[in-house]
């Protein structure tokens, strides 16, 4: 599974980055908002900071207007990935991007019903937003287990990008389920590789060690 930043703080994203296990980057509108900077400037810094895909969204809601917001984004660099709500306008944009090559992130997915669509549309990702879904008492996590399905049986080649990921176990049910991606806010990401037993087990190992003398 790869694993994405879901943030637009750059200096937050190069301190992960560094890491080396970092595969991409998703922003959204209020991410940007948030970072109280200006969105070409930002997604620009953080596509030279990461190699892989970075998602930049249209605030745009009429395809002509998506069309015109995408590809002013897409000329940013490279590795933008122009992100489309899962409206219908989004998903003729979404069409005439494949037909492009343009890399697209179909986002604000609730329903497999929206993802069999941004996949026959011919999205290169799909957001399905496991965290709002548990918001309401439904089970996000099961979300991505049915696109999983669905794909799978009709050989949709969209990449399931897990979002909306709230904590650790949001990110391993999204492996589990078998997402393709996974999109985690720094905080959560700093999360991933701790636990109490390791860091017992760590100190008891080099307790023991000083106790040999030894030195390697
Ligand atoms: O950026 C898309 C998604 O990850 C947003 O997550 O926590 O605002 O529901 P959240």
């Amino acid at each position: 599974m790869q694993l994405f930043i879901d943030s637009a703080e750059t200096g937050l994203i190069k301190d992960l980055a560094a890491t080396g296990l970092v595969d991409g980057v998703t922003t959204n509108p209020s991410l940007i908002a948030k970072s109280g900077r200006p969105i070409v400037e930002v997604i620009a810094e953080i596509c030279r900071a990461v190699e892989g895909p970075v998602s930049a969204e249209v605030a745009a809601t009429e395809t002509a207007a998506m069309l015109e917001e995408g590809r002013r984004l897409a000329g940013i660099a490279d590795n933008v990935v122009v992100k489309l709500p899962l409206t219908l306008d989004g998903l003729r944009a979404t069409a005439t991007f494949a037909a492009e090559g343009i890399a697209t992130n179909v986002t604000l997915c609730f329903s497999p019903a929206q993802a069999l669509l941004a996949a026959k549309a011919g999205a290169t990702f799909v957001s399905p937003f496991v965290g709002r879904l548990d918001d309401i008492g439904e089970d996000g996590l099961l979300l991505l287990h049915e696109i999983r399905s669905i794909y799978d049986q009709y050989g949709f080649e969209t990449s399931i990008l897990a979002a909306s990921l709230r904590n650790v176990a949001h990110v391993t049910g999204a492996a589990l389920a078998g997402a393709d991606a996974a999109t985690i806010p720094p905080t959560t990401f700093a999360e991933l590789v701790k636990h109490p037993l390791t860091d017992k087990g760590l100190d008891a190992f080099l307790k023991d060690w000083a106790g040999t003398g030894q030195s390697i």
